[in-house]
């Protein structure tokens, strides 16, 4: 059996969309590999900056202070470069001319499946799930969900105030292309009369149907959560509810980037402090080639193999009770 190569050297980067807690992450990397007495550099603006060779050493005070900002300290960036094999061979080339062993890539779906490119070519890598739209196989929260959510349920209490002074109906978009998770979530717990998302066909005469009954049983407002990725969109939505004259008016709030944004919650925090922590030490332990996920609230390892070839399926028990709540 080969002995297994000490890590001397890591790097740390952040990759595709942002989510709050990413800086609480990037603190736990750099504060336990340190104390693991291994060295950390910091790669500016993800894959791009890897392929660039953009690298900072960090060490334990560069990281302080960052634990409540939102954002990334080190950047991220979405790399065409990075995609192609030529990309990737630089990237290798970079770390190797810099004496890096291993990498941490904190990210969503995207920069793990680059996170595998790399481990196929034989880099010492561990994954750690960040993204909003918690789509990601194998965690069942990422690092960023809770603080969006509370961002939208905070938003959606303001609509709600607007929209029953003004007996309206809103329509109401959140994030997540291919991801109903957030407007599901936020449907239960901002009591939403309505849901939609790209997970679970709909026909505009069901909306229609919801909101007229809304409306017929005295209620001052409707609040329809539209997922990103929903069709028809929330625009063409608004304009065939209002179409239909069914006594509301309508009114759109897409939230966007608001939800990418802000102080993480304590959840978010507490997460990506663990799920930093873990990962330096499965490097340690010689287990590369895995994202680290939050599983019955334990730090699991799990092949970045199943991650990208897997499925995180939506719950429909969540969908059935967004439903079912909305009376
Ligand atoms: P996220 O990580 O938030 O899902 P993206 O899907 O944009 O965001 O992915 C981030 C970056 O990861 C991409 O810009 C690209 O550089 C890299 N990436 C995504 N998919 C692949 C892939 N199949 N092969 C190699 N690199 C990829
Ligand atoms: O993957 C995170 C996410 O915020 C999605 O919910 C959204 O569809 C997308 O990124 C937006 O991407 P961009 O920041 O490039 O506009």
């Amino acid at each position: 059996m080969c002995p297994t190569k000490t890590i001397e050297k890591i790097a740390i980067l952040t990759s595709g969309g942002d989510a709050p807690g990413m800086n609480s992450c990037i603190r736990a990397v750099v504060r336990t590999a340190l104390t693991s007495n291994m060295k950390v550099v910091g790669v500016e603006g993800g894959y791009e900056g890897l392929i660039h060779g953009n690298f900072l050493p960090m060490g334990l005070r560069d990281v302080g202070g960052i634990m409540q900002r939102g954002g990334t300290i080190l950047q991220t960036a979405r790399s065409k470069e990075f995609r192609e094999p030529r990309g990737q061979r630089e990237a290798i080339r970079q770390m190797n001319n810099n004496d890096i062993d291993a990498l941490v890539v904190i990210g969503g779906d995207g920069s793990l499946n680059g996170a595998k490119k790399l481990a196929d070519q034989g880099v010492s890598v561990v994954g750690i799930p960040a993204s909003i739209d918690n789509d990601i196989y194998g965690t069942d929260m990422c690092i960023g969900v809770d603080t969006a959510l509370n961002t939208i349920v905070d938003a959606i209490d303001k609509l709600r105030d607007t929209a029953s002074s003004h007996s309206r109906a809103f329509l109401i978009e959140t994030m997540g292309r291919e991801s109903g998770y957030l407007a599901i979530h936020a449907g239960i717990i901002a009591g939403a009369e309505m849901v939609l998302v790209p997970e679970f066909p709909f026909t505009v005469d069901e909306i229609a149907k919801t909101v007229d009954a809304a409306y017929l049983r005295g209620k001052t407002h409707a609040i329809i959560v539209v997922a990103e990725g929903a069709n028809p969109s929330v625009t063409q939505l608004a304009e065939i509810i209002e179409s239909r004259d069914l006594g509301f008016k309508v009114r759109v709030t897409i939230l966007g980037h608001i939800q990418r944004g802000g102080k993480p919650s304590a959840f978010d925090r507490m997460l990506a402090s663990r799920l930093g922590y873990h990962a330096v030490q499965f490097l340690s332990e010689d287990k590369t080639g895995v994202m680290v996920g939050l599983q019955d609230n334990k730090m699991t390892a799990i092949p970045l193999e199943d991650v990208i070839s897997k499925k995180r399926e939506i719950n429909q028990d969540y969908f059935r009770m967004a439903r079912d709540l909305a009376q």
